[in-house]
Protein backbone atom coordinates (compact mmCIF):
# COMPACT_ATOMS: atom_id res chain seq x y z
CA UNK A 1 0.00 0.00 0.00
CA UNK A 2 0.97 3.69 -0.67
CA UNK A 3 0.01 5.62 1.96
CA UNK A 4 0.93 9.11 3.32
CA UNK A 5 -0.77 12.41 3.94
CA UNK A 6 -0.93 15.84 2.58
CA UNK A 7 0.00 18.77 5.26
CA UNK A 8 -0.65 22.27 4.69
CA UNK A 9 -2.04 25.54 6.63
CA UNK A 10 -5.93 25.97 5.85
CA UNK A 11 -7.50 29.38 5.64
CA UNK A 12 -10.02 29.68 8.43
CA UNK A 13 -13.56 29.61 6.32
CA UNK A 14 -12.40 29.28 2.90
CA UNK A 15 -14.08 26.13 2.42
CA UNK A 16 -14.07 26.18 -1.76
CA UNK A 17 -9.87 27.64 -1.35
CA UNK A 18 -8.85 24.60 0.92
CA UNK A 19 -10.57 21.61 -1.42
CA UNK A 20 -9.21 23.30 -4.15
CA UNK A 21 -5.50 23.21 -2.40
CA UNK A 22 -6.14 19.83 -1.25
CA UNK A 23 -7.27 18.69 -4.62
CA UNK A 24 -4.37 20.21 -6.92
CA UNK A 25 -2.01 18.74 -4.21
CA UNK A 26 -3.48 15.11 -4.33
CA UNK A 27 -3.93 15.31 -8.08
CA UNK A 28 -0.13 15.03 -8.80
CA UNK A 29 -0.12 12.27 -5.88
CA UNK A 30 1.07 8.50 -6.76
CA UNK A 31 -0.73 6.72 -3.86
CA UNK A 32 -3.79 4.60 -2.21
CA UNK A 33 -4.59 6.12 0.70
CA UNK A 34 -4.04 10.02 1.56
CA UNK A 35 -4.87 11.40 5.25
CA UNK A 36 -5.54 14.90 5.25
CA UNK A 37 -5.52 17.31 8.56
CA UNK A 38 -8.55 17.37 10.93
CA UNK A 39 -11.52 20.17 9.82
CA UNK A 40 -9.20 20.87 6.59
CA UNK A 41 -12.01 22.53 4.70
CA UNK A 42 -13.20 24.70 7.63
CA UNK A 43 -10.31 25.74 9.83
CA UNK A 44 -10.12 24.87 13.50
CA UNK A 45 -9.92 27.89 16.00
CA UNK A 46 -13.99 28.48 15.60
CA UNK A 47 -14.90 31.77 17.18
CA UNK A 48 -18.91 30.84 18.23
CA UNK A 49 -21.20 28.24 17.91
CA UNK A 50 -23.02 30.03 15.23
CA UNK A 51 -19.71 30.18 13.05
CA UNK A 52 -19.66 26.18 13.03
CA UNK A 53 -23.34 25.65 11.69
CA UNK A 54 -23.07 28.12 9.18
CA UNK A 55 -19.04 25.79 7.70
CA UNK A 56 -20.61 22.38 8.57
CA UNK A 57 -21.55 20.24 6.12
CA UNK A 58 -24.21 16.96 5.73
CA UNK A 59 -21.79 13.93 5.09
CA UNK A 60 -22.10 12.96 2.06
CA UNK A 61 -24.54 15.24 -0.10
CA UNK A 62 -21.98 18.35 1.60
CA UNK A 63 -19.44 19.76 -0.99
CA UNK A 64 -16.64 18.50 0.73
CA UNK A 65 -17.32 15.26 0.84
CA UNK A 66 -19.11 15.18 -2.79
CA UNK A 67 -15.22 17.03 -3.57
CA UNK A 68 -13.55 13.76 -1.74
CA UNK A 69 -15.55 11.25 -3.06
CA UNK A 70 -15.11 12.66 -6.68
CA UNK A 71 -11.62 12.93 -6.32
CA UNK A 72 -10.96 9.62 -4.85
CA UNK A 73 -12.87 7.86 -7.91
CA UNK A 74 -10.80 10.26 -10.74
CA UNK A 75 -7.45 8.74 -8.52
CA UNK A 76 -8.58 5.32 -7.96
CA UNK A 77 -7.30 6.48 -4.05
CA UNK A 78 -8.76 5.79 -0.76
CA UNK A 79 -8.84 9.30 1.30
CA UNK A 80 -9.68 10.40 4.96
CA UNK A 81 -9.94 13.88 5.92
CA UNK A 82 -11.49 15.76 8.75
CA UNK A 83 -14.72 17.69 8.13
CA UNK A 84 -16.72 19.80 10.34
CA UNK A 85 -20.57 17.67 10.43
CA UNK A 86 -24.25 18.84 10.43
CA UNK A 87 -26.65 15.80 11.36
CA UNK A 88 -29.94 17.52 12.36
CA UNK A 89 -29.37 19.58 15.14
CA UNK A 90 -26.13 18.07 15.81
CA UNK A 91 -22.20 18.96 15.00
CA UNK A 92 -19.59 16.54 14.83
CA UNK A 93 -15.69 16.65 14.38
CA UNK A 94 -15.56 14.06 11.72
CA UNK A 95 -13.40 12.12 9.35
CA UNK A 96 -15.12 11.02 6.27
CA UNK A 97 -13.30 8.03 3.99
CA UNK A 98 -13.96 8.18 0.44
CA UNK A 99 -12.57 5.50 -2.29
CA UNK A 100 -12.48 4.39 -5.99
CA UNK A 101 -16.04 3.93 -5.70
CA UNK A 102 -16.95 7.37 -3.67
CA UNK A 103 -18.24 7.85 -0.60
CA UNK A 104 -17.38 5.00 2.14
CA UNK A 105 -18.14 6.32 5.72
CA UNK A 106 -17.98 8.36 8.56
CA UNK A 107 -15.83 8.46 11.95
CA UNK A 108 -17.08 10.80 14.47
CA UNK A 109 -14.22 11.87 17.10
CA UNK A 110 -14.74 10.35 20.12
CA UNK A 111 -12.75 12.49 22.58
CA UNK A 112 -12.93 16.20 22.00
CA UNK A 113 -10.41 18.88 22.66
CA UNK A 114 -10.69 21.94 24.61
CA UNK A 115 -13.32 24.20 23.27
CA UNK A 116 -14.09 21.42 21.13
CA UNK A 117 -16.76 20.76 23.53
CA UNK A 118 -18.81 23.88 22.99
CA UNK A 119 -19.70 23.68 19.48
CA UNK A 120 -19.41 19.33 18.67
CA UNK A 121 -21.37 16.96 20.52
CA UNK A 122 -18.98 13.83 21.02
CA UNK A 123 -18.85 11.21 18.37
CA UNK A 124 -21.37 8.52 18.58
CA UNK A 125 -20.18 6.02 16.04
CA UNK A 126 -17.43 4.45 18.04
CA UNK A 127 -13.94 3.10 16.48
CA UNK A 128 -14.76 1.73 13.27
CA UNK A 129 -12.79 -0.23 10.28
CA UNK A 130 -12.88 -0.59 6.75
CA UNK A 131 -12.07 -3.42 5.16
CA UNK A 132 -11.13 -2.37 1.89
CA UNK A 133 -8.70 -4.11 -1.51
CA UNK A 134 -6.14 -1.98 -0.38
CA UNK A 135 -6.01 -3.26 3.60
CA UNK A 136 -8.35 -2.87 6.40
CA UNK A 137 -8.43 1.58 7.46
CA UNK A 138 -9.38 2.54 10.91
CA UNK A 139 -9.67 5.94 12.23
CA UNK A 140 -9.06 7.95 14.75
CA UNK A 141 -9.24 12.08 15.24
CA UNK A 142 -6.13 13.95 16.46
CA UNK A 143 -7.08 13.79 20.65
CA UNK A 144 -8.16 11.34 20.17
CA UNK A 145 -4.23 9.63 20.30
CA UNK A 146 -3.71 10.36 23.79
CA UNK A 147 -6.40 8.35 24.83
CA UNK A 148 -4.42 4.81 24.46
CA UNK A 149 -7.77 3.07 24.46
CA UNK A 150 -8.23 4.34 20.67
CA UNK A 151 -5.46 3.00 18.69
CA UNK A 152 -6.36 -0.20 21.04
CA UNK A 153 -9.83 -0.44 20.02
CA UNK A 154 -8.76 0.06 16.70
CA UNK A 155 -5.98 -2.48 16.47
CA UNK A 156 -8.36 -5.11 18.15
CA UNK A 157 -10.68 -4.58 15.97
CA UNK A 158 -8.46 -5.57 12.91
CA UNK A 159 -7.42 -2.40 11.64
CA UNK A 160 -4.09 -2.77 10.08
CA UNK A 161 -3.52 1.00 9.33
CA UNK A 162 -4.99 3.77 11.63
CA UNK A 163 -5.51 6.95 9.64
CA UNK A 164 -5.24 9.80 11.58
CA UNK A 165 -6.96 13.76 10.72
CA UNK A 166 -4.92 16.10 13.32
CA UNK A 167 -5.09 19.35 14.21
CA UNK A 168 -1.65 19.26 16.95
CA UNK A 169 -1.00 22.10 18.91
CA UNK A 170 0.62 20.18 21.95
CA UNK A 171 3.70 18.72 21.09
CA UNK A 172 4.12 14.90 22.20
CA UNK A 173 1.64 13.43 19.82
CA UNK A 174 4.75 12.35 16.63
CA UNK A 175 6.67 10.78 19.62
CA UNK A 176 3.67 8.96 21.00
CA UNK A 177 2.61 7.34 18.01
CA UNK A 178 5.62 5.19 18.25
CA UNK A 179 4.42 3.85 21.40
CA UNK A 180 0.88 3.29 19.83
CA UNK A 181 2.07 1.55 16.53
CA UNK A 182 4.58 -0.65 18.76
CA UNK A 183 2.51 -1.47 21.39
CA UNK A 184 -0.60 -2.69 18.92
CA UNK A 185 1.09 -3.55 16.06
CA UNK A 186 -0.51 -1.43 13.29
CA UNK A 187 0.77 1.53 10.67
CA UNK A 188 -0.52 5.04 11.81
CA UNK A 189 -0.57 7.77 9.08
CA UNK A 190 -0.73 11.29 11.05
CA UNK A 191 -1.70 14.34 8.93
CA UNK A 192 -1.79 17.36 11.33
CA UNK A 193 -1.71 21.38 9.73
CA UNK A 194 0.54 23.92 10.07
CA UNK A 195 0.17 27.51 10.52
CA UNK A 196 -0.85 29.82 13.33
CA UNK A 197 -5.15 30.90 13.83
CA UNK A 198 -5.67 33.36 16.16
CA UNK A 199 -9.87 34.02 15.90
CA UNK A 200 -12.27 35.49 17.88
CA UNK A 201 -9.99 37.21 20.54
CA UNK A 202 -8.68 34.11 21.64
CA UNK A 203 -5.24 33.18 22.26
CA UNK A 204 -3.57 31.96 19.32
CA UNK A 205 -3.25 28.47 18.35
CA UNK A 206 0.16 27.88 16.59
CA UNK A 207 -0.12 23.72 14.62
CA UNK A 208 3.18 21.83 14.98
CA UNK A 209 3.55 20.51 11.59
CA UNK A 210 5.20 17.00 12.18
CA UNK A 211 2.88 14.77 10.14
CA UNK A 212 4.58 10.99 10.45
CA UNK A 213 3.86 7.82 8.75
CA UNK A 214 4.78 5.43 12.14
CA UNK A 215 5.46 1.93 11.14
CA UNK A 216 4.10 -1.38 13.32
CA UNK A 217 7.60 -1.99 14.84
CA UNK A 218 7.37 1.26 16.00
CA UNK A 219 9.68 3.33 13.41
CA UNK A 220 9.35 6.32 11.83
CA UNK A 221 9.18 6.62 8.05
CA UNK A 222 8.90 9.95 7.72
CA UNK A 223 8.09 12.99 9.52
CA UNK A 224 6.85 16.26 8.01
CA UNK A 225 8.89 20.01 8.97
CA UNK A 226 6.70 21.82 11.55
CA UNK A 227 6.18 24.47 9.02
CA UNK A 228 6.12 23.20 5.60
CA UNK A 229 3.32 22.35 3.27
CA UNK A 230 3.97 18.44 2.34
CA UNK A 231 2.82 16.15 0.27
CA UNK A 232 4.51 12.42 1.46
CA UNK A 233 3.58 9.09 0.51
CA UNK A 234 5.39 5.46 1.94
CA UNK A 235 5.26 2.20 0.64
CA UNK A 236 3.92 -0.13 3.52
CA UNK A 237 2.67 -4.09 3.53
CA UNK A 238 -0.31 -4.23 6.37
CA UNK A 239 0.03 -7.48 6.55
CA UNK A 240 2.89 -6.54 8.96
CA UNK A 241 -0.02 -5.45 11.08
CA UNK A 242 -1.22 -9.20 11.28
CA UNK A 243 1.70 -10.49 13.19
CA UNK A 244 1.08 -10.15 16.55
CA UNK A 245 3.75 -12.32 18.09
CA UNK A 246 6.53 -10.95 19.53
CA UNK A 247 8.67 -14.07 19.56
CA UNK A 248 7.87 -17.40 20.42
CA UNK A 249 6.56 -16.97 23.93
CA UNK A 250 4.95 -13.48 23.66
CA UNK A 251 1.53 -12.17 21.13
CA UNK A 252 0.91 -9.27 21.92
CA UNK A 253 -2.84 -9.55 21.99
CA UNK A 254 -3.22 -13.13 23.99
CA UNK A 255 -0.83 -11.97 26.48
CA UNK A 256 -3.43 -9.72 27.56
CA UNK A 257 -4.52 -10.19 30.93
CA UNK A 258 -8.27 -8.56 31.27
CA UNK A 259 -8.69 -9.56 34.66
CA UNK A 260 -5.80 -7.43 35.79
CA UNK A 261 -6.71 -3.74 34.32
CA UNK A 262 -9.88 -1.58 35.43
C1 LIG B 1 -6.99 18.34 18.79
O1 LIG B 1 -7.64 17.34 19.12
N1 LIG B 1 -7.29 19.03 17.72
C2 LIG B 1 -5.82 18.76 19.57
Amino acid sequence: MKAGYYQFSPIFGDIDGNINRAISALSGADADLIVLPELFSTGYQFASKQEVESLSEEIPSGRTTQALAELSVRKNMYIVAGIAEKNGNNLYNSAVITGPDGYVGTYRKTHLFFEEKLWFSPGDTGFRIWQTPIGRIGVMVCFDWYFPESCRTLALRGAQVIAHPSNLVLPHCPDAMVTRCLENRVYAVTANRTGTESRGGKRPLKYIGSSQVTAFDGSILHRASRDDDELFVAEIDPANADLKELNQYNNLFADRRRDMYD
